[in-house]
């Protein structure tokens, strides 16, 4: 063999024991090697299954968003003239509080809890801004896990929001459901409920969707939230709202925060997430707020101390790119106006759909009852469809949604309702 040959035949051979070599160290010295694959986010993963599907029929159900009817993402008339203001205002990049802007705290504490507020009048209420809905829990949740010295145990209802349960296990907290939802009646199970609830240990945390349900878009009647209100002072339970959709359930953001109201009319003290984006339309920017409903002044500025303390260590403070357009409508009558309209047309084009997904599977015939499509409120429809049934929509249809049968009513619009109500019919009855 020539002598060149020779040489490099042997540097290769020295190269390739050198990379067996660090592969092996490498494998050797793995960090991470005790990092199983996760399983993918239930909702987000219809998404992503959504997108791979070359089907010009397919429609996707499964995402928690606003579409306009045509299918597209939605840019309300309101944020887009409060972002022209904000923009010629030339304001700076500084750093927020921790707490977020104190005037975008007080503008949306009054949104959730009402102008005529005790506790706001009394300043017993803490409101921090927070990286919208999920922020508020996961900053909330994180607030009993650390400060809250009766039992820990949060209670949510069955069936709630994959995250509620997610977010405790995460923290370690202890969680357990209460009965909610009657899949004999597509309805509210109130029995079931208040007998769960009274046997919950005092001191507990009880976790409330405050309107527009999500998955099952089934709310307490009013009558029915003063029922629970009462129960659950009874019991002692400390309430904690979640309140993603104000304004999703009714079209009008005082009526769905109807039950925060009353509870703190009652004299609960509470917990209240709150998020901007499903009603202003603001789901990428993540603004959102987290408040407390305090026994008085001196505990309110005791848990403001704490709770900076935390977010201070979780992301220092939060953005404010949201928050000032936030602030702009609530504070510009105008606009805020014009929300109050905005808001108004996306919960009607929800309701008007619904209607006629309900129609169109009547007129087809089918022999289930569908009234609940137009009794549920808000952005979610249970359709009460079944496992194999979903399975089956989705491979014959295209039509995407999660497994438990939840569609998200904003997906569907004047062009896709027909094909949509054809496929529950067919999967339905035969
Ligand atoms: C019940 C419920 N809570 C909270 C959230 C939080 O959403 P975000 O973090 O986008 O504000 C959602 C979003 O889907 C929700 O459905």
């Amino acid at each position: 063999m020539p002598h060149v040959l020779v040489k490099l035949s042997t540097q290769l051979l020295a190269k390739s024991n050198v990379d067996f070599m660090n592969i092996a160290s490498r494998a050797n010295s793995n960090f991470w090697s005790n990092v199983q694959m996760g399983p993918p986010d239930v909702i987000l993963g219809v998404t992503e299954a959504f997108k791979k599907d070359k089907s010009p029929k397919k429609v996707n159900l499964g995402v928690g968003a606003y579409r306009d009817d045509n299918n597209k993402p939605y840019i309300l008339p309101s944020v887009r003239q409060a972002e022209e203001i904000i923009f010629k205002k030339c304001l700076n990049h500084e750093y927020a509080p921790i707490g977020g802007d104190a005037t975008y705290a007080n503008l949306v504490a009054k949104l959730g809890l009402g102008d005529n507020s005790l506790a706001i009048k009394e300043k017993r209420n803490v409101t921090i801004q927070t990286l919208s809905g999920t922020g508020a829990l996961r900053v909330g949740f994180e607030f009993i896990a650390n400060h809250y010295s009766h039992s820990k145990e949060i209670w949510l209802p069955a069936p709630t929001w994959g995250n509620h349960p997610q977010i405790c296990n995460m923290l370690r907290i202890p969680h357990k459901k209460y009965r909610y939802y009657d899949p004999r009646t597509h309805g509210f199970d109130l029995q079931g409920c208040c007998e769960d609830i009274c046997s919950i240990p005092p001191g507990s945390i009880i976790l409330l969707h405050a309107c527009a349900h999500n998955p099952t878009g089934v709310d307490p009647k009013p009558e029915e939230w003063q029922t629970l209100s009462e129960v659950i002072k009874e019991k002692k339970l400390l309430p904690f709202f979640d309140m993603a959709y104000q304004g999703f359930a009714t079209g009008n953001v005082d009526n769905d925060a109807f039950a925060v109201r009353l509870f703190e009319k009652d004299g609960h003290q509470l917990m209240l997430a709150q998020s901007f984006a499903k009603n202003m339309g603001l789901y990428g920017e993540r603004v959102g707020a987290l408040s407390f409903v305090c026994a008085d002044q001196d505990t309110a500025a005791n848990i403001m101390s704490q709770v900076k303390i935390l977010i201070r260590t979780l992301y220092s403070n939060p953005a404010i790119n949201g928050s000032r357009i936030v602030t702009e409508i609530l504070s510009n009558p105008e606009l805020r106006a014009q929300w109050l309209c905005d808001v108004k047309e996306m919960a009607d084009r929800i309701i008007n759909m619904r209607k006629k997904l309900r129609e169109g599977i009547e007129r087809r015939g089918n022999k289930l009852k569908w009234q609940h499509i137009t009794d549920q409120i808000g952005m979610f429809c249970y359709t009460g469809l079944k496992p194999d049934q979903v399975a089956r929509i989705t491979k014959d249809f295209h039509i995407y949604l999660t497994k438990d049968g939840r569609i998200s009513v904003a997906g569907i619009s004047s062009s896709n309702v027909d094909y949509v109500a054809e496929a529950i019919h067919k999967v339905t009855s035969s």
